[in-house]
Order: structure tokens, then sequence, then C-alpha cells
């Protein structure tokens, strides 16, 4: 998983390629390097470390040349070092590429490039590429001729950006299972794996889809597919985030800024959602057996929508990790399935095959995705957006908790279509459901109270979170953001679970963190808060009863909320939690380690 960026144009190339390695830094951030051309020379400059670390120590923005491309490292296929570092060249030193993806068959390609005399440099699978293309020249009329005969032998994903020192003019960008979009501006072109990466010039872009490549000179760009060389018909679209949107607008994090954001952009998907989801809805009311696919925080979002389905469309998903699923279901799909793939990347590898094994099956699959114009949205047969905007930080909070809001819209109105609910209910519910952002402008008020308990919690190395029915997801997804960001571990289980062995665990001072929403199952909730209780667990609640005060040492008040609302406010203190527990640990929650934010190989 890396980032990539190309420019050319009039302006200072490693400047513009700088900026947008920051801006990509998210999707990796073990190496970092940058290539320019100028006066038919390339100039290379690449090592371990942050963008800021590289760019200081190795003078980044002194590089000359009007043309050039950057990448940003998160390690698959050799250990992070200087070396490994992209770009990578061939052994003319004429050929430089950066590359995101991972070459399947780089190992016997690599046997065969040796036997006919080339010299490689790193472990990397990306320089393997370089090569191809270098032997692929000797028989070629052209460079992009042995561009595309190279990359027809590659097994894998990859995006690329290619320069070639004999073609001045021009650079290269390639998309095939990893994500590539170009930037048209005015006298420049840029390609980048995401967009914030050239916003700051043009929010003109136009996505590359599979097995396509770009050829751009600085007025020019064309797409052509891979396979035949054909020309293809490209639409440019205009992207209505701001740069400032891209940023952290003041907070010193991005995962907190994007937790704030969370009123705003509910009321966004919720608003943009409300004229296509009954036609949605009607699409796909026939269809019995249903599967939900996702991976991390969007599989948890995937379980709220079983609750969801099974309590108003009478409808009971079948909810699986997409990397399982492939594996387990590849003989119950067919015509008479319908496939809902969660992802806010639209880019997951794991969703992404199982959304093709879907369409091979036959089966009618519809994406809930944030980014526009991504993988997931030209593979799915339906797409509805979450509207959340760009999510940096690598934890996913605001994407959730939008994924959580379309998903229950589609069950209101699946139920409608059905008349598997009473209407006036569905009514009420969609009216509590507009009201959810300003009960999410509430729960942030709980920030510093919030900051003030992880102070007291911050030495632990173990937590609970317990949940019932709906309630369950958010333990798990509490637990996770808690994991991923701050390093403690955390179990997030069914409440009934916890006495059939976890509570074994359970001694003096170990937090509990118990999802306690008012419902038919508060009283037994409240009865396995005891059991953890009479073990020396410390307690913290979160509900609105009352109750709840004299069994727990913290309690976070929740506004009381339609049982099946109660996902979205309740995760919300988690998140918050999840980051001041991070901090106070010295961690950076934007860059949680070994993590990167779309996982784009399986
Ligand atoms: C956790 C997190 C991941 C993602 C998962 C799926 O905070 O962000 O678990 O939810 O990698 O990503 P998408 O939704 O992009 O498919």
């Amino acid at each position: 998983m890396c980032g990539i960026i190309g420019y050319i144009g009039d302006r200072k190339a490693c400047e513009v390629i700088v900026k947008g390695l920051k801006r990509l830094e998210y999707r990796g951030y073990d190496s970092v390097g940058v290539v320019t051309e100028s006066n038919g020379k390339l100039y290379i400059k690449k090592g371990v470390g942050s963008v800021d670390e590289v760019v200081e120590r190795l003078n980044l923005l002194d590089m000359p040349g009007k043309r050039g491309v950057g990448h940003t490292r998160w390690a698959t296929h050799g250990v992070p070092n200087d070396i490994n570092a992209h770009p990578q060249m061939d052994c003319t030193g004429k050929i430089a590429l950066v590359h995101n993806g991972i070459i399947e068959n780089f190992a016997e390609l690599k046997e065969e490039l040796v036997e006919k005399g080339h010299t490689f440099e790193s472990d990397t699978d990306t320089e393997i590429i370089a090569h191809l293309i270098e032997e692929e020249l000797k028989s070629s009329e052209t460079f992009e001729d042995a561009l595309r005969k190279a990359l027809l032998r590659l097994k894998g994903s990859f995006a690329l950006g290619v320069i070639y020192t004999e073609e001045p003019d021009r650079l290269y960008f390639v998309r095939n299972e990893s994500p590539l979009v170009l930037g048209i501006g005015n006298g420049e072109m840029f390609g980048a794996s995401d967009v914030p990466a050239f916003l700051e010039y043009t929010n003109r872009v136009v996505f590359l889809d599979d097995m396509e490549y770009a050829v751009v000179t600085k007025n020019s760009w064309v797409v052509k597919r891979l396979e035949t060389g054909e020309e293809v018909r490209k639409e440019v679209k205009t992207v209505e985030w701001t740069l400032e949107m891209a940023e952290k607008a003041g907070f010193p994090h991005f995962m907190l800024k994007e937790i704030y954001e969370q009123p705003r952009v509910l009321r966004d998907a919720i608003h943009g959602n409300a004229k296509v989801i009954g036609d949605v809805a009607k699409e796909i009311a026939k269809y019995n057996k249903i599967f939900i696919v996702a991976m991390g925080t969007s599989y948890h979002a995937g379980l709220v929508g079983k609750y969801l389905f099974q309590r108003l469309a009478k409808k009971v998903p079948i909810v699986e990790d997409a990397s399982e699923f492939r594996y387990e279901f590849e003989n119950l799909i067919d015509e008479d399935s319908l496939v809902i793939a969660i992802t806010q990347s639209g880019e997951t590898a794991d969703t992404l095959a199982a959304m093709k094994l879907a369409k091979r099956k036959g089966a009618k699959v519809l994406a809930i995705v944030n980014v526009v114009g991504s993988m997931a949205t030209r593979i799915a047969d339906l797409t509805l957006y979450t509207h959340a905007g760009p999510e940096i930080g690598v934890a996913a909070t605001k994407t959730y908790t939008t994924q959580l809001a379309v998903l229950t819209m589609l069950a209101i109105e699946l139920a409608r279509t059905l008349g598997t609910a009473d209407e006036e209910y569905l009514t009420k519910l969609e009216e509590s459901l507009r009201g959810i952002p300003d009960i999410v402008e509430e729960v942030l008020n709980l920030n510093e109270p919030l900051r003030e308990l992880a102070k007291g919690l911050k030495e632990k190395e173990n937590f609970f979170y317990i949940g019932r029915g709906i309630g369950v997801p958010t333990a798990l997804e509490g637990a996770l953001k808690l994991k991923e960001i701050s390093y403690i571990h955390a179990e997030g289980l069914s409440a009934g679970e916890l006495k059939h062995g976890p509570l074994a665990l359970i001694e003096e001072g170990v937090p509990v963190v118990a999802i306690a929403p008012s419902g038919k199952t508060f009283d037994k909730m409240l009865g396995n808060v005891e059991e953890a209780k009479a073990r020396g667990a410390y307690i913290i609640a979160l509900g609105s009863s009352e109750r709840l005060r004299g069994v727990s040492d913290a309690l976070i008040e929740i506004p009381e909320v339609d049982e099946l609302l109660t996902p979205i406010p309740y995760i919300v203190p988690l998140q918050l939690l999840a980051y001041h527990l991070a901090v106070l640990r010295g961690n950076d929650p934007d860059k949680p380690r070994n993590l990167a934010k779309s996982v784009t190989v399986e």
C-alpha cells in the first residue's frame, strides 16, 4: 500500500510532488522518494522515513526539473530501506517508476530477466517492472508499446507513474486494481493515488479503470486500454472537495477533526440519499438471499445492518468478512442473491474480490461507498454514497457513522416497500434519524470529561467492551478503535458471553465498557455489569438510565434514542476515548503503526 503522485507542467516538479506526498502519507509512511527530469537526466532522491524526515534529510525540495513522480511507501516486498524505496529504475537508468500494488509473478519474471543479463539492486517486486519495460523496448517501436507489452505480463495489482528520459514531454500513469486518478490543469497535469494530492491545483479529475493507462503531456492527456492500446473516452469530473476539507482545519489530528465533522456529514449522508434510497430499496426488495461483505470497521457497520434488516424488513442477511466470503460462499451465490459491499475507500482488495465473485455468479451488487469513482462503484450495479468527504485519519470514524445512517435509511425504505413494519413507526424512526446529528453534537460535548477519564486509564493494558443485540457491533467497533490507535489490547463481545470464558480475565481495575442503552435487554445488561463489578472491574457505562449510576465507576450519559439508532451516538464517545488514550500514550492516532488507510492487497 503506497501513495503515488506525478507532475508535468511549468512549476518546480519536486515542490508539487512533495506537497502531494504529504497529503498521501496516510496511504503509507515507511519510506519516500522522488524522481525528476531535467535536460534529459534523471535526478533521484529516496530514503526511509516520513515525508517530513526525508524531505529534510535529503533536501527533496532542491531537485531540478518540471516533470517527475514521487512515492510514499508501505512495504510489501522487501523491508523498508533506502534501496527498496521507490522510484525504481532499469539497468540503463533511463526508465524510473513508482508503484502501488503487488506483482504476484515477480519471482518468475525476475529469474527470467536475470538470465537475460539484468542486474537488480533492490528486493522489491517493483524493480522488475522497470527492467521488463527495458527488455521489451529492445523489440518495440515505441516506448508506449514496450510499456504495454511489459505490463501485460504482470500478474497482480499496480498503479504506476512512469518517466522515460528519451521522451522529454510526457509521463505515463497506469491502473490495475490499485487506484489512480488524473488531475487536469491548465498547462499542467497530475496523476495520483488520490485526489487531495493535487487538489490545491485542480479539481478536474479523470478516474482510470483497471487495465487502463494514460499518456500525459503538460497540455494534453489521453487514456488507453492496456490490452489493445486503443483510446478510451473518459469523462472529466469535477470534485467538490475543497483543500481545506482535506486538511486538519485547526485540529491537532485528522482523526479528531473527523470525529467532530460527524454531525455535518451525517446530515449530508441523510440529505444526499433521501431522493435515491427509495429506488434502490425497490430494486433490492425482491432478493431473499442477502449477503453483506466488508472488512474492519465497515464490517462492523455490516453487523449493525443485519440487526436493522432483521428488525425492520424481516430479512436476515448473512454478514461475512470479505476475505472469508470468497472461499465460503462461492457455491451459494446466484442470480437470486443480493450482495451489499460496504467500503469507505472503495478500494479494499478483499471487498473488491468478493464483489467481483458475486458479479461472476450473477448476483446483484450494491455498494455503500465513500470515495466517488472508486473501483467498488464501478463494479457495483447500484451505489449509495456516504457523503462523508475525505477521511485522512487511518482509523475510520465519520465514514462509519455515515455508513450506519445509510444502512438505517435503506432498512427503513426496504421495510416500507415490503410492508414489514408499521408506517407510523417508520415515519417516526426517519424523523428520529434526522435528529441524530444533533444528538451527536451533544455527545461531542463529552470530549473534555472523556479526556479526563482517559488520563486515569492510560496505563491499562486490557479493556473489555460488552453490548447486547444491536449494541454488540458497537462493542466490537469500540474495541477495534482502541486497539488500532492506542495499542491497548481490547476485546469486544456480547455481554452474555462474558461468563462463558472471558470473565476469568476480569480482576481488580480491569476496565469494562458497557454499551447499555434502554431497551429490552437493559436489565440483562445490568446483571452482566454487576457480574464484572463483583470481580473488581472498573465499569464505564454508556447509557441514558439513572439506574446505571449505581453500578458504574464512570457514566457516559447519552440522550435517549430509539434502540435501532443507538449505534450512531454510542460509538462517538468510544472514538473519543480511543483518541485521547492514543495521544496520552504518545501515539500518533492518524498513523497507527503497521496500518494504512486502504488495504489494496489481499
Ligand atoms: C479501522 C479501519 C479499517 C477499515 C477496513 C476497510 O478503523 O479503518 O478496519 O474499515 O480496512 O476499509 P474500507 O472501508 O475502505 O473497505
